[in-house]
């Protein structure tokens, strides 16, 4: 088994190398320890945090120190890994603010970051990739914009919106950004993005076609029984199991005599 840490650079060099990216969330010490003793290249310490881990609707109240705080924890774990985080809502709206905030994760155990936009966003992935953090981009559907957008809703459907997403996977290729997560697009426009960048494209609802996927993690263990997505199916029912072991478990204990 290869033990060389893994960098952004070698992320980046699957794609030439025809090797598909397995990437998946972790929050914490044993999570981030046992994706990365199976071999997962690039574990996300997503903002995702805040529904699946803090209990938030949505992930516009993550916080940077919560961010940090979990960062720390799944450091801890010292992955071989690429170790990247998400830049909490509103931490990088500015040139200035996105590096100071990219630095913060670096310092907490981040080895590179991720945020949502494209063109949009492409004056500040320079200035944190020339400020020395790589960077991970993520186009389709951004959970952080789920207000304004009124729900989760597929991205790419359309023309205005096709042609959208090639110009912010262009401009986030040429700003410097490693690899791209794809979150909800059509299958189609993710295999035509696939084939335009020379960066590796990560889907999560998003089709076949990409370069790899990414999942949250609870949510390919069954681990949060309170919803159903389309684009994963769980592949244990961990909740279940979990409910059964604990009532086992408290019946034991509420057995024995005094
Ligand atoms: O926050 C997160 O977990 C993510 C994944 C959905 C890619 O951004």
């Amino acid at each position: 088994m290869n033990t060389a840490k893994v960098t952004a650079e070698a992320i980046r060099a699957m794609k030439g190398r025809g090797v598909k990216v397995a990437a998946l969330t972790a929050y914490d010490f044993p999570m981030t320890r046992l994706l990365d003793e199976v071999g997962i290249p690039l574990i996300l310490v997503g903002d995702s945090l805040g529904m699946v881990v803090l209990g938030y609707p949505d992930t516009t109240h993550v916080t940077m120190s919560e961010m940090e705080h979990h960062v720390r924890a799944a450091a801890r774990a010292k992955p071989r890994a690429l170790l990247v985080a998400d830049l909490p809502y509103q931490s990088y709206d500015t040139v200035e603010s996105a590096v100071s905030s990219a630095n913060r994760l670096v310092a907490a155990g981040a080895e590179a970051v991720k945020a949502e936009g494209g063109a949009d966003i492409a004056e500040q992935v320079r200035g944190m990739v020339a400020s020395g953090v790589p960077f991970l981009g993520h186009l389709g559907m951004l959970p952080q914009h789920v207000i304004e957008e009124g729900g989760y809703h597929v991205k790419g459907k359309n023309e205005p919106e096709h042609q959208r997403l090639l110009a912010d996977a262009d401009a986030l290729v040429k700003a410097g950004a490693f690899a791209i997560v794809l979150e909800l697009v059509t299958a189609r426009v993710a295999k035509e993005l696939t084939q335009r960048v020379p960066i590796p494209t990560i889907g999560i609802g998003a089709g076949p076609d990409c370069d790899g996927q990414i999942l949250v993690t609870p949510d390919l263990l069954g681990m949060l029984p309170w919803y159903s997505l389309k684009h994963v199916k769980p592949k244990l029912n961990a909740a279940e199991q979990m409910r059964t072991v604990v009532k086992e478990w408290k019946l034991g204990v509420e057995a024995v005599k005094r």
